[in-house]
């Protein structure tokens, strides 16, 4: 389960047979899969690409079309066939509070041109590379404690016992941008869980920010969200790699890179991210910056246990990679060590309880778990009482740490 060694392995592979097939003068059979495996990907490319009425070349080289809302890729989906689109939530929620000011600056993700024009939303164009690499989302198995070089820090709500207070609908949070170093085949992530369901048929969402030359081909902190709906099995993928999530904003595109990063002990950057159930519909709303664009959701319908709320979220980091080589770096790369300006910070956790309201995780009902404390670490600090809210720090050098 070395994902990492998925594409580097898989050319070796090609090189060896390809040798021993000219030795054999085979290569016609094995030549004609080659080309099968070419035209099948051609063909995903083709259903997954919509046909742009725009499209914008951002300066990371990212091409960006612009779908006709009602075309996306979301509707490709068997349960999505007669979706009605849900433009907006249907009500604010409560226990919003006033989250202005700063000490970071908050960097507005988001297309420099004028963007998408109404009626259209913005998608990020997927390359043959892309579908090859997207091919490790299977194998990444994102937040499962058993696969070796997965490595976490994060803070959970605990489960409930009573079922009456165990449905959360929801997680947000204030996240510290930065841009840890890596290997080629390593990914850093700063993110959000929410999750239901057993192990094996897990539904999770997540989102944030990650490092990901696997996903993006390059070693830019962008963007990113996850779903499965069946513990990563068949269902699922990275941003809109797959049919399910449905886009409405017309501004903010998956998988988009951030302008700026925070530097240790320098200029620091933040971005918000929130997860939470519609009230009325169901759905799972994906709201994102300070200017609380709702990008879009993932609807009810396409999930089986997360369709009722979710059991347990939460927050923190994650890095993966070839279980025998050192571990990549996690935020800022630094251990926790109370300064703000040191590691890489969550502040304004909250979590959406059962009755749809805000609320911030007070540290009984919580856990940490750091699954390599010689390598990472995340120290929760609770309620700060100012425009910190409640915090958390966590992060750490990576390295020698075992699988
Ligand atoms: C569960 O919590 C609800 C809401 O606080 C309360 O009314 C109910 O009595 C609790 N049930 C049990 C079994 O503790
Ligand atoms: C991001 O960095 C660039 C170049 O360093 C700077 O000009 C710009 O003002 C920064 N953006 C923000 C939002 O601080
Ligand atoms: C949800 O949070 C609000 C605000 O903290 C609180 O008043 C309410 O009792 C909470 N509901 C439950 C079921 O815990």
């Amino acid at each position: 389960m070395a994902f990492g060694g998925f594409i580097a392995d898989a050319m070796i592979l090609k090189g060896i047979t390809l040798l021993f097939l000219l030795s054999l003068s085979l290569c016609s059979s094995y030549g004609l899969e080659d080309e099968e495996d070419h035209l099948e990907l051609e063909r995903q490319l083709k259903l997954i690409n919509k046909t742009p009425l725009k499209t914008i070349h951002t300066e990371y080289g990212d091409v960006i079309d612009c779908i006709d809302i009602h075309k996306q890729l979301a509707f490709d989906h068997p349960l999505l066939k007669n979706h009605k689109i849900q433009m907006r939530p249907s009500f604010p929620l409560k226990g919003l509070t006033n989250e202005d000011s700063s000490i970071a600056n908050q960097i507005r993700v988001g297309l420099k041109s004028k963007g998408c024009q109404t009626g259209t939303v913005p998608i990020r164009r997927t390359r043959k590379e892309d579908l090859i690499r997207s091919k490790t989302f299977a194998s990444i198995h994102p937040n499962t404690r058993e696969v070796p070089g997965s490595h976490f820090a994060t803070l959970m709500t605990l489960k409930q016992t009573n079922a009456s207070l165990s449905v959360l609908h929801g997680a947000k949070a204030y996240i510290n941008v930065y841009n840890p170093r890596l290997a080629a085949d390593q990914t850093s992530s700063a993110q959000i869980w929410v999750e239901n369901g057993p192990f094996d048929q897990i539904n999770s969402i997540q989102a944030g920010w990650i490092v990901s030359p696997l996903l993006y081909g390059d070693y830019r902190t962008r963007l990113f969200t996850a779903w499965t709906a069946d513990g990563y099995h068949k269902t699922g993928c990275w941003n809109i790699l797959c049919p399910g999530f449905v886009q409405i904003s017309k501004e903010v595109s998956l998988g988009e890179a951030f302008t700026n990063t925070s530097v240790y002990n320098g200029d620091q950057y933040e971005t918000m991210a929130h997860i939470y159930q519609d009230q009325v519909s169901g759905n799972w709303w994906f709201v994102y910056t300070d200017r609380n664009i709702h990008v879009g959701y993932w609807p009810k319908s396409i999930f089986t246990d997360l369709a009722k709320g979710a059991s347990q979220v939460s927050w923190g980091g994650r890095t993966s990679g070839r279980p025998e080589a050192p571990s990549a770096q996690m935020g800022s790369g630094y251990f926790p060590d109370g300064n703000l300006h040191h590691s890489c910070f969550f502040r304004q956790i909250l979590y959406v309880n059962s009755s749809y309201v805000l609320q911030g995780p007070d540290k009984f009902g919580t856990k940490v778990y750091v699954d390599k404390p010689d390598c990472y670490n995340l120290d929760y600090v609770g309620d700060q009482k100012n425009i910190m809210g409640h915090t958390l720090l966590f992060g750490g050098p990576g390295g020698n740490c075992g699988n």
